[in-house]
């Protein structure tokens, strides 16, 4: 099959201009001007006049059927990569979870069960260590060689992730040795619950408290801690879904001594504030953690994406009904499963945020959204670029159409959006996959099972700083 997209501009995060694109199977063959007249022929012909042709978005940050307080993110591989196509996205690196007293390997195969079969686009995974032991330390290396190079672990969620100084410590050596990357969720989890019980004893217990307890220090903290460790094991460090200017603040120190320390921040403590956790139970449709924020800590982290101090933009998807699942923390925040839906928003929500709202370029948008997380994640230049040889992952995207957001249209399998109502700019119209359409128009064109598993190499951090 071979697909020629005609008249786009073609943005990528080094420079827009106009040419055409031929795909021929499932990979990009042919990039330049007016190629029909110049005798290319094709099996089908995408008119792109007028609309920009990016790489597909990479969400680097997913949880797709994650484990969490009693229940499970609702979104399947299936559900959750075909909402990730209609916003764009054409790659997600979901994270496989080790639980306490098992192993990695029945983690991943667990992971590699849920996604096989049923994924519409390509996935890759992370590992979450909740249990760091001599064997899991030594399975780690197995992992990294079979295309698994990174590992989160967490100073948040005392008894259920949490991992102390000293396995941390142990993990970042490992990857010393083995090439892989050390993730962190980075919030002082003993502090948090300490504040977390007196409010409760204090009768507060409205979602709302679940953002009061966890304090932005909390968070800068444990983000200059994991930064300090991953310095004394002489490894990069990845901080994922930055909230906090106190953080920003540790990172920023730490590469202008020059650690190689790298960050994402999500859509959620860019666009919402702390504000939205009030209106009573209400709230419990924005709790994740890190918590939403006040407004200003989003301003500085727009800045932290314009200067590069932060550079890719993931989700965090983790998405749980309002009815049946956050309710089962009425009455006590800390009961409500943590996470927010968004997979299918962030392209539009960065395009519209950040390129329209003239906070930073199309081609930085592009960058934070697909090139840097292929960087970052051993996926370039298969993923994250157009050029030949490129795996065709491609969207052409109509920067000036605007469109509502709502439960009521998304395809993310979750009764409510963050962002009901908010009018964004920009639109993904078709959307490829490895060269198959899978989105075109608003209309699915995929299949479960298309998705295949992408085995990653670590990456070359040391140049990346
Ligand atoms: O609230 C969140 N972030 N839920 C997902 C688990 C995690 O910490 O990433
Ligand atoms: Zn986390
Ligand atoms: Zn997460």
């Amino acid at each position: 099959m071979r697909t020629l997209i005609t008249n786009g501009t073609i943005v990528t995060a080094d420079g827009s201009y106009q040419a055409d694109i031929l795909v021929d199977g499932e990979t990009i063959a042919l990039i330049g001007r007016d190629l029909a007249a110049g005798g290319v022929t094709a099996d089908e012909t995408i008119e792109a006049a007028g609309r920009y042709v990016i790489p597909g978005g990479i969400d680097a940050h997913t949880h797709m059927e994650l484990p969490f307080g009693g229940t499970f993110a609702k979104d399947t591989f299936f559900t959750g990569t075909r909402a990730a196509a209609f916003g764009g996205t054409t790659t997600i690196v979901d994270f496989a979870v080790q639980s306490k007293g098992k192993s990695l390997r029945e983690g991943l195969d667990t992971w590699h069960a849920k996604a096989q079969d049923n994924a519409v686009v390509d996935y890759g995974f992370h590992m979450i260590m909740s249990d760091v032991n001599d064997q899991s330390l030594a399975e780690m290396d197995q992992l990294v060689a079979e295309g698994v190079p990174d590992f989160k672990l967490f100073t948040a969620y005392p008894g259920v992730f949490f991992s102390d100084d000293g396995a941390i410590f142990r993990a970042m050596q490992q990857t010393a040795k083995n090439g892989g990357l050390i993730m962190m969720h980075a919030e002082n989890g003993l502090a948090i619950d300490v504040v977390a019980a007196d409010q409760v004893a204090a009768g507060h217990t409205d979602p709302y408290y679940h953002g009061v307890a966890r304090y932005p220090i909390f968070e800068g903290e444990a983000t200059n801690r994991v930064i300090r460790l991953a310095e004394a094991a002489g490894v990069p460090v990845y901080i994922v879904h930055m909230s906090a200017r106190d953080a920003l603040n540790e990172l920023r120190a730490a590469r202008d001594r020059g650690v190689r320390a790298f960050a994402e921040t999500c859509p959620q403590y860019l666009f919402l504030t702390l504000d939205d956790l009030g209106h009573g139970f209400e709230g419990a449709k924005f709790v994740c953690s890190p918590p939403l924020r006040p407004a200003d800590h989003a301003e500085e982290l727009w800045t932290g994406l314009v200067k590069d101090d932060l550079q890719v933009v993931s989700t965090d998807h983790c998405p749980f009904d309002f009815h049946g699942q956050k309710e089962l923390g009425r009455g006590d925040f800390r009961k409500i499963p943590n996470g927010l839906p968004a997979v299918e928003d962030r392209v539009d929500l960065l395009h519209d945020g950040g390129a329209v709202g003239g906070r930073f370029t199309k081609e930085r948008w592009v960058e934070v959204i697909s090139t840097a997380p292929a960087k970052m994640f051993g996926l370039y230049p298969k993923k994250g670029a157009i050029a030949v040889g490129s795996d065709a992952d491609l969207v052409v995207y109509d920067p000036n159409a605007r469109r509502t957001i709502s439960a009521t249209t998304h395809h993310m399998d979750v009764d409510y959006s963050c962002y009901e109502g908010r009018v964004v700019q920009g639109r993904s119209d078709v959307v490829l996959s490895r060269g198959s359409v899978v989105v075109r128009n608003g209309e699915f064109a995929g299949r479960a099972g298309h998705g295949q598993f992408v085995k990653r190499a670590p990456a070359d951090f040391a140049r990346q700083n």
